[in-house]
This record gives structure tokens, sequence and C-alpha cells, in this order.
């Protein structure tokens, strides 16, 4: 699988200094005059992700200084692993940081050092520069480096997956990989076992594809332990159906199964952790594909739970896969029920890729993942669950549509359609997200990631201990 670029020991590795922008002076100050004056002739200011390099005197690499800016950002060194010159490196010292914050800094070295690591080549066929390699350092949390990592990488590579090889049985393969590796049971119902076992809405929206519609069903964990059931949207692709997109709005759609990548991850994550819990994930995987057989604009569908959906607009499936995989994480009553999806563009327009939006009809819960949100480099909105929307998604013949005629408050009227689906007084959060990165940025790579993970997987970990 991943190899995360950090290494237990090195005989050589090259030192760096991290250093504040308040703390360079002192630091130059101590130093021979020839590397003091090197330093000021490299304009080296310790900005935030600057980097100097420093040669010994017989041209080789003896030191890089890495700039901490304010010291309050914690990707400063996410450009380092494809940035800096290949080699070995090893954290010799911090300048400027109060004590208490080193080691949260140094597990933030690390962890962003192997989130901007990451390159999806699978389809290169020329192989990329390795990256640059880092020593542990002492007194980091491995386990939540390499946990937070291994989650991030593996969402990355789901998402980033053109459709094409990325279908409903590929992504039922990856979870059924995955459950493998934890000794999880994995089972998925496919295609017609859909109609039979009740799941009718999941066939739905499914049918019209190639590669058959499935709901995959994980479970892992100890029995009696609290039930966590992770819901991930898995729309392989999303052509918007018979209300087709237009090519812009289409060009990015492979990622639209990026909620069923980020509880994957998550899943991974939980289950290498061991935390004492018994977790399921549930992933609707389907394409919302166009042919003879699909669903209509007007039809209306049947769901698991009862109530009728009627189709306002095809486009609007991820909801109406949702509704049967709520449904199913419902009857066993469990303690905790998170859906992941990347369900509205209008949840893109108020809050941009950055933020996904939360949604919650319990606040504890909802300010609980917001906290550990801010705690994890890992921030979300809030939006609210605005019963008085709820006249937009009404329908004239069914008993609820799957879009507002208007599109007004469209992430909103999205959240209160799936809590149709979610039986009243289980704790439940829904996740609106992007699932993609737009542009690049330090640790973050453009392409597929994996937000609000490292937020649940802390708020997980932290109710259930
Ligand atoms: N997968 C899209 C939402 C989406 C689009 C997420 C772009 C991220 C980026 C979803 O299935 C969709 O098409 N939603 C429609 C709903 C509308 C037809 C009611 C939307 O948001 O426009
Ligand atoms: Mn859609
Ligand atoms: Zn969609």
């Amino acid at each position: 699988m991943f190899s995360l670029p950090i290494v237990a020991a090195h005989p050589d590795a090259i030192p760096l200094t991290l250093v504040t922008k308040a703390g360079l002076d002192a630091w130059s100050n101590d130093q021979a005059d020839a590397l003091r004056a090197w330093i000021g002739a490299t304009g080296f200011l310790g900005g935030s992700g600057e980097t100097c390099l420093i040669a010994s005197a017989d041209g080789t690499l003896a030191r890089v200084l890495v700039g901490l800016g304010d010291g309050l950002d914690h990707w400063v060194c996410g450009r380092l692993a494809c940035g800096l010159p290949e080699g070995t490196y090893w954290l010799d010292e911090m300048v400027g940081l109060e004590k208490s914050a080193e080691n949260q800094a140094a597990t933030w070295l690390v962890l962003s050092w192997c989130l901007g690591a990451y390159r999806f080549d699978r389809y290169k066929t020329a192989t990329s520069d390795a990256p640059a390699i880092l020593v542990w350092p002492d007194d980091v949390d491995r386990a939540y480096v390499e946990g937070a990592a291994y989650a991030a990488l593996l969402t990355r590579d789901l998402i980033n997956t053109p459709a094409e090889d990325m279908g409903p049985d590929a992504l039922a393969l990856a979870a059924e990989t995955l459950a493998v590796a934890h000794g999880a049971d994995f089972k998925a119902i496919v295609g017609d076992e859909l109609l039979s076992e009740n799941f009718p809405a999941i066939h739905a929206v499914g049918r019209a594809a190639s590669k058959a519609p499935r709901l995959i069903d994980l479970v892992w964990g100890d029995a009696d332990a609290p039930k966590v059931t992770l819901v991930g949207k898995g729309v392989c692709f999303d052509s918007g159906g018979l209300d087709i997109k237009s090519s812009s709005g289409m060009r990015f759609m492979k990622k639209d199964m990026g909620g069923s990548a980020t509880v994957l991850g998550l899943a991974d994550w939980i289950m290498r952790a061991g935390l004492p819990v018994r977790l399921r994930v549930l992933v609707p995987a389907v394409e919302n594909a166009i042919a003879g057989n699909a669903f209509r604009p007007g039809d209306v569908v049947a769901t698991r739970k009862g109530p009728t959906i009627e189709v306002g607009n095809t486009d609007a499936e991820g909801r109406v896969v949702l509704s049967d995989a709520l449904a199913l994480a419902c009857e066993e009553s469990p303690d905790l029920v998170i859906d992941c999806a990347t369900l509205t563009g209008a949840a893109r327009v108020a809050l941009g890729p950055e933020l996904p939006a939360l949604f919650s009809p319990d606040d504890g819960l909802a300010e609980d993942i917001l906290e550990a949100g801010l705690m994890n480099n890992d921030p979300m909105w809030r939006l609210p669950l605005w019963a008085g929307y709820q006249r937009l998604i009404a329908s004239k013949i069914a008993d609820v549509s799957n879009s507002g005629e208007s599109g007004l408050a469209g992430a909103i009227t999205a959240a209160l359609f799936l809590k149709t689906f979610v039986d009243d007084g289980i704790p439940w959060v829904h996740l609106d997200l992007f699932g993609w990165n737009p542009d690049d940025k330090p640790g973050r790579p453009v392409g597929g990631e994996a937000y609000a993970q490292r937020a649940l997987f802390e708020v997980i970990r932290k109710r259930f201990a």
C-alpha cells in the first residue's frame, strides 16, 4: 500500500533548523560570520514555509533552515517532502517556539511532511522524483501521524482514481480489501438483490449504469461495544442522469464518491487504532448514468424506510441513495451515525471548498466536532437544519421531493431531506463536503482530499474512550 516518507534512523541525515521570524536574529547571532552573511544574502526571514539551504565547506548540504513564520501555522512543512533536495533529514532544533508548543509542532511537522509527499502517479508512465525522507523525531504522536496519514492517503487515492477504474465494483473491492486488512466483516448487496433486500432507492439511481449498483456493508469490532456507523455517498460518477450536467459541472464528478472515500479512510484509522467501538461502514455505491432504464424526472421512488420520493431532478441523486443507507443504519439504533457526502453545489457556494458544511440536530455533538476540527487543522462550519425550509422540498404527489423547486438554501434542504430518513433521537451528523483541493496548498496538493477526517476521529475517540 502506501509507504510514508519517514525512517526510524539514518546515519548521515541532514539537520533541519525550524525557526520563527522572531527567533531568527538570535539564532543567526550565534552562528559564524560567514553563515550569518549567507542567511542575509539569501533573504531568508523565517517566513512560513520558507527554506534556506546551507552548504558545508566541502560543498555538501550541511543544514536547512525552515521558516516557522509566527509559529501558528501547522502546515509549514507541507512543501518540504517535494521541495527539498532528495535525501534524508532530521529535526535538529526548533527555535522561537514556546516549549509547550514544540511537541504539537513536531507532530504536525511530520504529518504535514507526509501529506505533502503525496502524489497520484498511478497513470504516469515516468516515475516521479522520490520525496525527501524524514527521520522520526522523538516525542511525536506516531500513532496519530500514521493513522491520519494513511487515512488521508487512502481517501485521496480513491477519489483521484478515474471513474472508469473506480466504479461501484472497484469501490466495493477497496472496501473489501480494507475489511480483510483489519479482520472486518464485509458484504455487498448487488444489483437486483437491492430490490429483494428492500433498497429500492439505491437501485433506482444506479440501475442505468453498466456496473451494477450495490450497498457496501463493513462491520468491525466487539459486538457489545458502542455502535458507530459511518455512511458515505458513493456516487462513482455523477453525470446528472437525464437532468444531465454541463461539461464543466461534470468534469470532476469522479470525485462524487468523496464521502465514501472519506469514511473508508476514517474507518482505516479507527480500526488501525483499535478504538473500542463496534464500527459499521455503509456505502451506497452507484454510478448516476444515462440509459433507457434510467430513473426520470417526475418518477416516484420507493424507499426502505417508507417515505416516497418524487424525483424533481435526477441530479439530486446523492440524497436518494443515502436515504436507504441511513434507514438501514438506524435500524440497529446506533450510538452515533455520521454521513459524509459531496451532496450539493450549494454548500460550496456558501462555504467554498475548505469548509465542509456540518448539520446536526444534536448541539453537543456539533460543538464537539467543530471544536475537534479547530484543534486538528480540520475546520468545518455549521449550517442549520432549518425546519421552516421543509416546505421547499414538499411534493404534490409523493411524501418528499429530492429537489427544491427554487434552489434556495440548497445545502439545507438536502440535509432536511436526509433527516427524513434518520430516526429521531439517534445522534446524527451530516457533512456536506467537497472532497477536492482545487488549489495547491502546503500539505494539500491539488486533487482528492480527506476533509473532516481528523476531527471525526478525535470525536469518536473521545466519546467512546
Ligand atoms: N454531486 C453533486 C453536488 C456537487 C457538485 C458537489 C459539485 C460538489 C461539487 C450533486 O449530486 C448534485 O448534482 N446536486 C445538485 C442538486 C440539485 C439538482 C437539487 C446541485 O447541488 O446542484
Ligand atoms: Mn448530482
Ligand atoms: Zn452527486
